[in-house]
C-alpha cells in the first residue's frame, strides 16, 4: 500500500473502531459482531506496528495493553478528590436535608445515584483527549495509573468538544467477570478475589497493563471535577453533558423534590439491587444546583451538599446445626458454630465462631436455633442474633464440656481468662496443631506438609513429635492419600532443606508460650545459639530489652523440661541446624541505608523475592516490618493483587513502592 493509503486506513480504522467501541461498551447496543470487531483490531495493530508514527494517544489498540511500566508516578489532583460524610438510617437523611435547607432554603432538589462499589478515579482530558487517569490516592495525590485505565473500554480515549477538563467515576469490575475470573483463580489454585471491588482495586494496581485489559473492567463517570467555561450550573446537566461527550453514566439516576422522594428511591434500591449486573454499597445524593453547592460548600473531608447512604451489611438467617470444638495449640478450646451452608455477601457460608462460653450465653444460642449471620467488615462470618421466635421447643442447650474432647482431661478456667483450656501437654489435639505450627511459614516452612497430610501422619502414628518428621522415609509418605511419587520427592527435599534454617525459626516453631515470631529473632539475635538458650536464666532473658517476665519465665520452664532437652537433642542428632545465621542487630543511628527507622509494610503477592527473604533484607538494613498499615507507616511495597493495605496507605497518602523498586533500594 501506498503510504497515503496507509495512512488513510489508519485513521479509518482508529475512528471506526472507536465507534464500536462506544456503541458496544457505552451505549450497549452494539453494531457490529465480536469477530468483525476483533479483525479490525488485528488490522489495526499490525499496520500500527509497520508505522508506529501512524499510532495516535487515542487509537484503540491502547486498549490491549501497552509496556509495563516499573512503578506508578504521582499525579497531583487539580482540583482535590473529596469523599463523602455517610448517612446510615433515615435520620441521618432527614438531618442532612434539615442543614442543607437551613443553608439554602426550601427551594431545593436532590439527584440520587447509586454508589458503586469500585474505586475512585480520576480522568483528566486535554484539548480533547484523554491525558492521564489517576487514583484518589490521599485524595489531593493519587497515582498516575492511566495505561491501565485506558484499557477500559468504556472510557473515551477522544471526547467530542476539545476540552481540557477533568472528570470523576468509579471504576469497577462487573459481577460476571468477577465470578469468571475468581472461577479461573481457583481453577489454577489461586487466592480468589474477596469481592469485586478487591478485584478492581487489584487489576488498576498491576504495572502490567495487559493484566488489567485482560479482566473486563466498567466504569461510572459521575461528575465533573470542575465545570470550567462549559456554562454548566447544575449536577444534572453536567451528567448530560458527560453523556454527550462520549463517558458512560450511570441511568439509574433520578430527580428528586424532596427527602421523601429520596427514601422512596432508596427503598426502591434496596429492593433491586440484587438485580443489577455490579455491586453497589449504597446511594449517593447530592444537591443539583452548582450555585446551592457552592453556597453549601465543604468541610476539610467532605462537601456538605451531598451525602451516602449506606446499605446495612448483609443478613441472612440459616439454622445451627451443632457448635464444634477444636483445641488450639496452647490448649484453649474454641467453639464453632456449624451452620446450615448459606449465602452471604458474595460467598457460602457454613462456620462462625462463637470464641468462648460466655458469647454462648450472652446471646443465648442453642443448638438447633435459626441465627442472623453477617459478615464482619464483608469477611469474618459471625452470629448477630438467635430468633427466639422460631424456636419449636426443640432446640438444645450448649454446654461446654469439663473435659478436653481429644484427650478427657479436666478443662481448665485460667484466671482472668474467658477461655477455657486443656492443660494436658500430652493431649493429642495440641501436639496435633503444634506440628501443623512447626511446619509453616513462619516457622520451619516446609511446603508440602500441610494440615491435611499432617493430620494423615499424626493419624497413623508416623510422627508423635517434630523430631520425627526428620525420620520419615519415602515408603512410609507414598501410603499417604493424594501422594505421587513427585510430591514425595518434594516433600522430603523440603524437610531436608528446613535443615539449615535460621536458629529463630526452629524457636518460633517449638511453639513456647508467649514466644512469637519476633520475640523468637530476638532471642536468636541476642544468644546465637540453642544451647546458650537452653542455659539462659530468667535474668539473662529479662535483661534483654523486648522481654518481659511472662515470657521470660515461659521460656525457663520450657527449657526445664526433661523432654524438651531430649527433643533438641534430637533435632540436632538428625542435623537441624541449631545457630543463628542472619545478621547481627543492626544499629539504627548508624545504617544510613534508606530503610533505618522506617516502619515498613508489605502487601499483595511479591514475585522475586519470599516475603520473608524481603522481610529479613530490610530488618538487616534497619527497617521495621509491620503487618498492618497505620498513620506510623513510612513505606508500603505493594505486590501483585495488594488489596485493602494498599488503599488504605494511598487514603493516607503513604509512601508507596512496587516490588521493582524494593529489590533496586536493596541492591543499592
Ligand atoms: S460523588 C465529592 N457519586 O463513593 C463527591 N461517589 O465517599 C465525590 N462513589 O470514593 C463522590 N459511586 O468513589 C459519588 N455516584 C457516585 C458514586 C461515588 C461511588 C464512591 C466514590 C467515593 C465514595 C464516597
Amino acid at each position: 500500500m501506498e503510504e497515503k493509503k496507509v495512512e488513510q486506513r489508519v485513521k479509518d480504522l482508529q475512528n471506526l473502531l472507536n465507534q464500536y467501541n462506544y456503541e458496544y461498551h457505552v451505549l450497549d447496543q452494539p453494531s457490529v459482531p465480536d469477530a468483525e470487531y476483533d479483525q479490525l483490531l488485528h488490522e489495526l495493530i499490525a499496520l500500527e506496528e509497520q508505522h508506529p508514527e501512524l499510532k495516535t494517544e487515542d487509537s484503540p489498540t491502547h486498549r490491549v495493553g501497552g509496556q509495563v511500566l516499573d512503578m506508578f508516578e504521582k499525579v497531583e489532583h487539580r482540583t482535590p478528590m473529596l469523599s463523602l460524610a455517610n448517612a446510615f438510617n433515615e435520620q441521618d437523611l432527614r438531618d442532612f436535608d434539615r442543614r442543607v435547607r437551613q443553608a439554602v432554603g426550601e427551594n431545593i432538589s436532590y439527584v440520587c445515584e447509586l454508589k458503586i462499589d469500585g474505586l475512585a478515579v480520576s480522568l483528566r482530558y486535554e484539548d480533547g483527549l484523554f491525558a492521564i487517569g489517576a487514583t484518589r490516592g490521599d485524595g489531593s495525590i493519587g497515582e498516575n495509573i492511566t495505561v491501565n485505565l485506558r484499557t477500559i473500554r468504556s472510557i473515551p480515549l477522544r471526547v467530542k468538544e476539545t476540552v481540557t477538563f477533568e472528570v470523576r467515576g468509579e471504576a469497577f469490575m462487573p459481577r460476571k467477570s468477577f465470578l469468571s475470573l475468581n472461577k479461573g483463580k481457583e481453577e489454577r489454585g489461586e487466592e480468589p478475589f474477596a469481592n469485586p471491588r478487591n478485584a478492581a482495586a487489584g487489576s488498576l494496581r498491576q504495572l502490567d497493563p495487559k493484566i488489567a485489559a485482560s479482566r473486563n473492567l466498567d466504569i461510572f463517570v459521575y461528575a465533573m471535577a470542575d465545570e470550567g467555561k462549559t456554562g454548566i450550573r447544575s449536577h444534572s446537566e453536567g451528567l448530560d453533558f458527560l453523556d454527550s461527550q462520549g463517558f458512560k453514566t450511570n441511568k439509574e439516576r433520578q430527580k428528586c423534590k424532596n427527602i421523601d422522594e429520596v427514601i422512596q428511591y432508596i427503598e426502591k434500591w434496596t429492593e433491586n439491587r440484587p438485580d443489577l449486573s455490579y455491586d453497589i454499597d449504597g446511594i449517593v445524593i447530592k444537591v443539583d444546583s452548582y450555585d446551592q453547592q457552592d453556597e453549601l460548600g465543604t468541610t476539610a473531608k467532605s462537601p456538605r451538599w451531598a451525602i451516602a447512604y449506606k446499605f446495612p451489611a448483609e443478613e441472612v438467617v440459616t439454622q445451627l446445626r451443632d457448635i464444634e470444638l477444636s483445641i488450639g495449640r496452647t490448649g484453649v478450646v474454641t467453639p464453632t458454630a456449624l451452620l446450615e451452608p448459606v449465602r452471604v455477601a458474595g460467598t457460602t457460608v457454613q462456620r462462625a465462631s462463637l470464641h468462648n462460653e460466655d458469647l454462648i450465653r450472652e446471646k443465648d444460642i442453642k443448638l438447633g436455633d435459626y441465627v442472623v449471620i453477617k459478615k464482619a467488615g464483608d469477611i469474618i462470618p459471625e452470629v448477630v442474633n438467635v430468633l427466639p421466635e422460631r424456636r419449636t421447643g426443640e432446640e438444645v442447650d450448649f454446654h461446654m464440656p469439663t473435659h478436653c474432647p481429644a484427650c478427657e482431661s479436666e478443662l481448665v478456667r485460667l484466671e482472668e481468662e474467658v477461655a477455657l483450656r486443656c492443660i494436658n501437654p500430652k493431649c493429642p489435639a495440641q501436639i496435633r496443631e503444634g506440628l501443623i505450627h512447626f511446619v509453616s511459614r513462619n516457622a520451619m516452612n516446609i511446603d508440602g506438609l500441610g494440615e491435611k497430610v499432617i493430620s494423615q501422619l499424626f493419624a497413623e502414628k508416623l510422627i508423635e513429635d517434630v523430631a520425627d518428621i526428620y525420620h520419615l522415609t519415602y515408603e512410609q509418605l507414598i501410603q499417604l492419600e493424594r501422594m505421587g511419587e513427585k510430591s514425595v520427592n518434594n516433600l522430603l527435599k523440603a524437610i531436608e532443606v528446613s535443615k539449615d534454617n535460621s536458629l529463630e525459626k526452629l524457636l518460633f516453631g517449638l511453639g513456647i508460650r508467649h514466644v512469637g515470631a519476633k520475640a523468637a529473632k530476638t532471642l536468636a539475635q541476642t544468644f546465637g545459639e540453642m544451647g546458650k538458650i537452653q542455659q539462659a536464666t530468667m535474668e539473662d532473658f529479662i535483661s534483654i530489652n523486648e522481654i518481659g517476665d511472662k515470657m521470660a519465665d515461659a521460656l525457663v520452664t520450657y527449657f526445664e523440661q526433661e523432654e524438651v532437652t531430649s527433643l533438641i537433642q534430637e533435632l540436632q542428632d538428625v542435623g537441624v541446624n541449631l545457630t543463628y545465621k542472619g545478621p547481627k542487630p543492626v544499629n539504627i543511628a548508624e545504617s544510613d541505608s534508606v530503610f533505618a527507622g522506617k516502619t515498613i509494610v508489605l502487601t499483595g503477592k511479591l514475585e522475586q523475592l519470599a516475603r520473608n527473604e524481603a522481610k529479613e533484607k530490610i530488618e538487616a538494613l534497619g527497617g521495621k516490618v509491620s503487618g498492618s498499615v497505620s498513620k506510623k507507616t513510612d513505606l508500603v511495597i505493594a505486590g501483585e493483587d495488594a488489596g485493602s493495605k494498599l488503599t488504605k496507605a494511598q487514603e493516607l497518602g503513604i509512601t508507596i513502592w512496587d516490588e521493582e523498586k524494593l529489590i533496586e533500594e536493596l541492591n543499592s
